[in-house]
């Protein structure tokens, strides 16, 4: 089979590369004026470095854009086409959706919600969910949304960072048959939190319980209450979102997104790379926790008037076919998923999604993290009969949308698998070394961007020194991702994973400093690392190394068991780690720097003369001492 897919649907429009080429800040205020603004911008952008405002002095409303603008065409159209994962349906229109986020909005705001207060939602794969975003941005508070998989130790450091007034959950919802308590978690996570005025409680299961003077039912609250409530104009520069990201040090980051430059990215994304037509039926398989829900599931979608499914629960439950069940009874058009999930689905074989009408796609997406090549090849021919262009698209929380991705509804390239093509018009993204100097083709460094784009964040939340010293201080003017990269000699960026401590787990972000201090807290362990090692079907898997305080008495498999309860307490069932070691030492360089590239190829059983060279400022012989030592003294 050839390496080049020559598939694209749109034309090749040199035009637009063109313009984005020579004044990036005039193309993307054509595409911002795609939108409706309720008074226009003074100002396309205001670039101070590191801070970047986009549209200063335009007003618009998230809301509006996603609802009220389709009221007079579509609002009959299905928005939302919600399956749930015991079978169960429901089909909401732009009609339905609007009328119900008008009605949480007010909900909201008679429960003393202003503009510019922050409201939490803990919530499952349910309607509900955008219902809260959309009412949120409707009226103006910034929504903080915590992944349903998090503990309760994880939602009270962010809510606590957030300072939200309420918090909006469900009793409990469905992951694999069973029931997670939700409401129970929030409970336990704000007991202590006097700011917290209110908890709003959806009722998804059956699970009981135990209501407090703070609890509101969800129900109960939306009886009486009118479905109008005009969208607020706000600033282009409006806090739409807090989403917490994990980094290379301490506690996760609140990544602070605005409004009218992200929804301009989200826009012409989504058109670009996934050619949305009024006739298709998008499906992008991520949880609305993490940023691929926020933006291709909630905003983006809707911005178009879309109409998408939406799915509560695991992938391969009851059954691994259940995602080919699912594109069959809704006659999905566009699906857009993870490597993980394909590398599962790639296992099962070939004739469990045969044996589906699979032929309503037209056109299949990837994200969050590298796509080997063959599991590309299969995706292309199994699932997309190779007749499917594949965007593999490339971007973080942080940056929005993607940044760099195949573009089908706006130009014809060659996709190789593998690489993510080309960066989307108006970013400019290069490989460079340590001193930031473009690299030549073919050499591997690091990826960076070179020019403020309308979906960058606005700031870490309450803290502007922390970011400037992330994202903007490996190199004094370009934004650092963190990712190594290559370009090749068609200018096609090839990822190839983080530089950095943060691992992707199944395509989740877990930073490595975060577990390493919820293990170091455990009262028998003096000194922890953790780093990923390569999984055939996660992508990578965490190990941990452990070393602990002298005279414990307990056993590894009695520890064992505590840290990995301990991690699912004070994180989350993601970040357990697929095996611990017990060591007598850490390898460490002279400078007191953990020798990570030694532990990872101790776990993942490469050789030592592969990491003898790479470990900064140790000797050889020491890092041979180094792995020795730790051989012998590693139990598991
Ligand atoms: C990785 C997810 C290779 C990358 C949208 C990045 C990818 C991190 C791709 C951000 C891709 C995302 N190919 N790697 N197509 N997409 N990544 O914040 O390492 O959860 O830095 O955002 O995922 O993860 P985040």
């Amino acid at each position: 089979m050839p390496d080049l897919y020559d598939i694209g649907l749109g034309n090749f429009d040199t035009e637009t590369r063109q313009l984005a080429n020579s004044d990036y800040v005039s193309f993307w205020e054509n595409q911002a004026k795609k939108l409706v603004w309720f008074s226009p911008w003074d100002k396309t952008l205001d670039w101070n470095p590191p801070f970047a405002k986009w549209f200063v002095g335009g007003k618009i409303n998230a809301s509006y854009n996603a609802l009220d603008v389709h009221q007079a065409q579509k609002s009959e159209k299905p928005a939302i086409l919600w399956e749930g994962e015991n079978g169960e349906s429901r089909i909401l229109t732009y009609k339905d959706l609007w009328i119900q986020v008008q009605k949480l909005a007010n909900v909201l705001k008679s429960l003393g919600i202003k503009k510019g207060d922050r409201v939490t939602l803990y919530l499952p794969m349910i309607p509900e969910l955008p219902i809260s975003m959309l009412a949120c941005s409707r009226i103006g508070a910034t929504h903080s949304v915590i992944f349903s998989g998090f503990s309760a130790s994880s939602i009270r450091d962010r809510i606590y960072d957030s300072k939200s007034k309420i918090v909006i959950t469900a009793d409990g919802g469905y992951r694999r048959g069973s029931v997670v308590k939700l409401k129970e978690t929030v409970d336990d996570a704000i007991k202590d939190f006097d700011f917290v005025e209110n908890t709003i409680v959806c009722k998804r299961t059956k699970t009981e319980i135990t209501l407090t003077d703070k609890d509101k039912m969800w129900d109960d609250l939306m009886e009486n209450v009118s479905e109008k409530c005009e969208a607020e104009p706000l600033d282009s520069l409006h806090p739409l979102y807090i989403l917490y990201t994990s980094g290379t040090t301490g506690k996760p980051k609140g990544v602070l997104h605005g409004t009218g430059g992200y929804l301009t990215h989200l826009h012409s994304t989504f058109k670009w790379a996934f050619d949305i037509k009024n006739s298709d039926v998008f499906f992008c398989t991520a949880d609305i926790g993490w940023v691929t829900g926020h933006s291709y599931v909630v905003y983006a979608p809707l911005l178009h008037g879309a109409t998408e499914v939406m799915y509560e629960g695991a992938p391969d439950f009851p059954n691994p076919s259940r995602m080919w069940d699912i594109i069959q009874k809704y006659h999905v058009t566009i699906f857009y998923t993870t490597p993980t999930a394909l590398r599962m689905f790639m296992k099962f074989g070939d004739a469990l999604p045969n044996s589906f009408d699979l032929s309503s796609i037209r056109l299949l997406g990837t994200v969050g993290e590298p796509i080997n090549p063959e599991v590309w090849r299969w995706y292309y021919r199994t699932i997309g009969k190779e007749k499917c262009p594949i965007v593999d698209t490339w971007w973080q929380t942080e940056t929005g949308g993607m940044l760099i991705s195949p573009l089908p509804g706006l130009e014809t390239i060659p996709l190789k698998p593998g690489s993510g093509t080309r960066p989307i018009p108006g970013v400019s993204i290069s490989v460079v070394d340590e001193n930031g100097i473009d690299l030549p083709a073919n050499t591997k460094g690091y990826l960076v961007i070179k020019n403020p784009w309308p979906g960058m964040l606005l700031t870490l939340w309450g803290d502007d020194k922390k970011y400037k010293d992330t994202y903007w201080s490996k190199y004094a003017n370009f934004y650092y991702s963190g990712d190594y990269a290559i370009k090749d000699e068609d200018g096609y960026f090839w990822l190839l994973g983080r530089a950095d401590d943060v691992l992707k787990v199944a395509g989740h972000r877990i930073g490595t400093a975060e577990l390493e201090s919820c293990i170091v807290s455990h009262h028998d362990v003096a000194e922890s690392a953790v780093c990923g090692i390569p999984d055939e079907v996660k992508g990578e898997v965490i190990i941990a190394f452990v070393v602990l305080k002298e005279n414990t008495q307990k056993s590894s498999e009695l520890l064992e068991k505590e840290l990995i309860s301990k991690i699912r307490v004070d994180i989350g069932a993601i970040a357990t780690p697929k095996q611990i070691y017990f060591v007598s030492k850490l390898p460490k360089t002279r400078s007191g720097k953990i020798m990570r590239r030694l532990l990872k190829a101790i776990a993942s059983n490469d050789k030592i003369g592969d990491v003898s060279t790479l470990e900064d400022g140790a000797a050889v012989t020491e890092v041979q001492t180094a792995f020795e030592e730790l051989q012998k003294s590693m139990k598991k």
